[in-house]
């Protein structure tokens, strides 16, 4: 099969690349990613000269670019994953999410409907659900109260999706998946960036009480899932993912901080972020009763390989934060603790 990853140089993007590469070596991948801040072809070096996997620099939103590449690698279907991901960074600047995540999903969308590809798997995501009280899981039915301008920016391309499905007959699958962790995760979301704060001794900022409580997933065990639920997934479905590793952020930024023998006198309790949803949880059990998906890995294995990741690519997450970002998150940093 000839297909075509959107975003495939992000975190989840380029470890779906190479997840397909080895468990699918005879499919043809296309990479198609404008590498913005939070992407970066270095993500995957290991698969240069390989001549089944083609980068293509350029945005989702481009009609034309897409025309041709749909033409030129007879793509068969689609693994949409491009997105601006960062709900801090919708707060401060809205305008690129609905650009990429709403506009660029509905120009791809209608560049599949054009070519009659076999199928458009829409990586969405569980913060379209809103958050929950201390209690319960979303399922694929619970209603969508997105809260940031990132999740309302998910939830209005999930939707859309859907409308092209229902209204058209698209085949199209959508994925809402819980919080990812694993390697080339941007040092901007919780985990990578506790990860070096610690490892240089530098604070690790914790929003509010540190309270809120989040879902992980390795994100590996996110691939094979989209694997799936493209190879098995009913047209016109929706499947929530979701590794049933429930933590608050203290006691992961509190684990981080063991495992690397570091004090928890570096724990700065900041200002909270506007809006910020208490509680996600995801009741998986559609994509693993229909589709047979399970994880292959606990959440304590997976933190602690992906903190040796982290250890051990120093010079991949230096160079990322370098410059503009390193700028970025300062401020904010700054800001936040002036206001706590
Ligand atoms: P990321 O920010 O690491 O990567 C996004 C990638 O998209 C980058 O490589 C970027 O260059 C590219 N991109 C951005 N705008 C583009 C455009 N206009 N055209 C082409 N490429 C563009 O994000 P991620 O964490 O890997 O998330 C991937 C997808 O999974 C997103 O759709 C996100 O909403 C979804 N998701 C993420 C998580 C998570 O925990 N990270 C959880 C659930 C769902
Ligand atoms: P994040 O990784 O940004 O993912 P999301 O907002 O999509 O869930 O944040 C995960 C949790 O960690 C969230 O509750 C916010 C919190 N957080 C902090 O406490 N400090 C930080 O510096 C960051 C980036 C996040």
């Amino acid at each position: 099969m000839n297909v075509l990853v959107t975003g495939g140089c992000g975190f989840i993007g380029s470890n779906l690349v190479r997840y397909l590469r080895r468990e699918r070596p005879s499919w043809k991948v296309v990479n198609l990613d404008k590498l913005t801040y939070a992407g970066n072809l270095e993500n995957l070096q290991d698969l240069e000269g390989d001549p089944n996997h083609v980068f293509v620099k350029g945005d989702i939103g481009n009609r034309e670019l897409l025309d041709l590449i749909i033409r030129q690698h007879g793509i068969e279907a689609i693994f949409h994953l491009a997105a601006e991901s960062h709900v801090d960074r919708s707060i401060l600047g809205p305008e690129v999410f609905i650009q990429t995540n709403v506009l660029g999903t509905h120009v791809l969308l209608e560049a599949a409907r054009a070519h009659q590809l076999k199928r458009f798997l829409m990586v969405s995501t569980d913060e379209v659900y809103g958050s929950l009280g201390p209690t319960g899981a979303f399922t694929e039915s619970s209603p969508l109260r997105p809260s940031s301008p990132y999740s309302a920016s998910k939830t209005s391309a999930d939707l859309v999706t859907l409308a092209y499905h229902h209204t058209f007959g698209m085949d199209v699958v959508v994925t809402r998946c819980s919080n990812n962790y694993g390697p080339y995760q941007f040092p901007e979301k919780l985990i990578p960036l506790m990860i070096a704060n610690a490892l240089d001794d530098k604070p690790l900022p914790v929003y509010g009480d540190g309270g809120n409580v989040r879902d992980w997933l390795h994100v590996e065990d996110h691939c094979a899932a989209l694997v799936l639920a493209m190879e098995k997934g009913k047209s016109g479905e929706v499947y929530n993912i979701g590794g049933g590793a429930e933590r608050k952020n203290i006691e992961i930024v509190k684990a981080i901080l063991a495992m690397l023998g570091k004090p928890e006198s570096l724990i700065r309790f900041v200002q909270d972020r506007p809006g910020h949803d208490r509680r996600y949880a995801i009741d998986p059990s559609k994509i693993r009763s229909e589709l047979g998906w399970k994880q292959a890995r606990t959440f304590e294995d997976g933190l602690s390989q992906t903190i040796k990741w982290y250890v051990d690519h120093r010079s991949w997450w230096e160079r990322v934060t370098s410059g503009a970002y390193r700028q970025y998150f300062e401020t904010q940093y700054a800001n936040r603790l002036k206001a706590a």
